[in-house]
């Protein structure tokens, strides 16, 4: 029974050694120590002993308890400390670490334009009016003098919204002209920027959803040198100070008279290119002097107030500022683009 005694003892110290888990410990401190245990087991025998062995086997039995007990707590300390230590690792936080980079965004270019052309007017006094995407028909065509029989007013042109043709996605930003003449009694001077539609198909110069901004100005004694004046200021501040202005006669139902506004050409300066066409000049934008029909119409007397107004594509400023050659570089979000403003 000591040699057994002995062996279980030395059975369970390399066992214990071999234990890499708080589990495996338990385990092994069932095996040979539990109520059922190998010890345990053994001195339920002593009952066969004489009572010379007895106290002998009775001794080393306790003594070898003992031992293996001091040498599960050992091994379990050791194990927890172990696990502990893991833990520490793979939970440790550097503080000193630097962090994720955070990419930040830029400003569209077509913001960057339309908030220069914002600051530009806003320093003339205008005022920044809005108008529906939505918008009658009225508005849109009827009260700027549109007749019925206009080739905007085309289904292949616009988007009606309703069968009768009263309601459709504003196909320019001159609606607001009305709205604004309807609600407020001259001088006014305002601009709007905003979206606006037309059934184009896809391609280098053209959207079916695009941006206009519209001005208008209406008050006593306005004139097409103030046109001008404001047109070139524009001009002059968007593309540079030497920026030339060419203003040729044009047709607008709601304007009388009416005029095309080009830019000398920003890439080669005038003497011809491919941007250009070779023409040396760049269409910019619509003005005119408001029809006196438009002004009476919103309860404006044309014999008292005189007014003009302009409407420019705000895709095309942005090309012809940042020297962009294919309007669909504008919507399609290529960081490699965007980057570059
Ligand atoms: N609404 C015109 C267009 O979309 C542009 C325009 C021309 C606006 C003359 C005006 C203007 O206010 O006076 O083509």
């Amino acid at each position: 029974m000591q040699q057994k005694l002995e062996q279980i003892k030395s059975e369970a110290l390399a066992a214990i050694q071999t234990a890499d888990t708080p589990e495996g410990i338990e385990a092994l401190r069932v095996k040979y120590l539990g109520k059922k245990g190998e010890i345990t087991s053994i001195l339920k025998q002593m009952g066969g002993l004489s009572a010379e062995e007895r106290p002998v086997i009775g001794a080393l039995a306790n003594e070898i308890r003992t031992a293996l007990e001091d040498t599960l707590a050992k091994k379990d300390a050791e194990i927890e400390a172990l696990v502990l230590q893991q833990r520490l690792i793979a939970e440790s936080l550097d503080v000193t670490e630097p962090g994720a980079e955070i990419k930040f965004g830029r400003q569209h270019p077509m913001s960057i334009v339309l908030d220069e052309v914002k600051d530009i007017f806003i320093g003339m006094g205008f005022q920044i009016a809005e108008g529906p995407e939505v918008e009658l028909s009225l508005y849109g065509f009827d009260r700027l003098n549109s007749p019925i029989t206009h080739p905007s007013r085309e289904w292949t042109d616009t988007f009606y919204i309703t069968e009768d043709e009263s309601v459709h996605l504003r196909s320019h930003t001159s609606p607001v002209q009305i709205r604004v003449m309807e609600a407020q009694k001259p001088p006014l001077r305002i601009i709007s920027p905003g979206r606006a539609y037309r059934k184009d198909e896809v391609d280098a110069s053209h959207s079916p959803m695009f941006h206009q901004i519209e001005g208008l100005v209406v008050d006593r004694g306005v004139t097409m040198g103030d046109l001008k004046g404001t047109l070139n200021l524009l001009a002059s501040k968007l593309f540079g100070e030497s920026t030339k202005t060419r203003f040729r006669p044009h047709h607008f139902p709601f304007t009388e008279p009416s005029c095309e506004v080009d830019v000398q050409c920003v890439v080669c300066g005038g003497t011809g290119c491919r941007t250009c066409k070779y023409e040396g000049w760049l269409e910019l934008l619509g003005a005119g002097m408001v029809h006196p029909k438009v002004l009476s119409g919103c309860g404006i007397d044309p014999d008292v107030y005189s007014g003009f107004a302009f409407g420019a594509g705000i895709e095309r400023m942005a090309m012809l500022r940042f020297g962009i050659d294919d309007m669909r570089l504008l919507f399609e979000n290529d960081m490699r683009l965007l980057g570059q403003f």
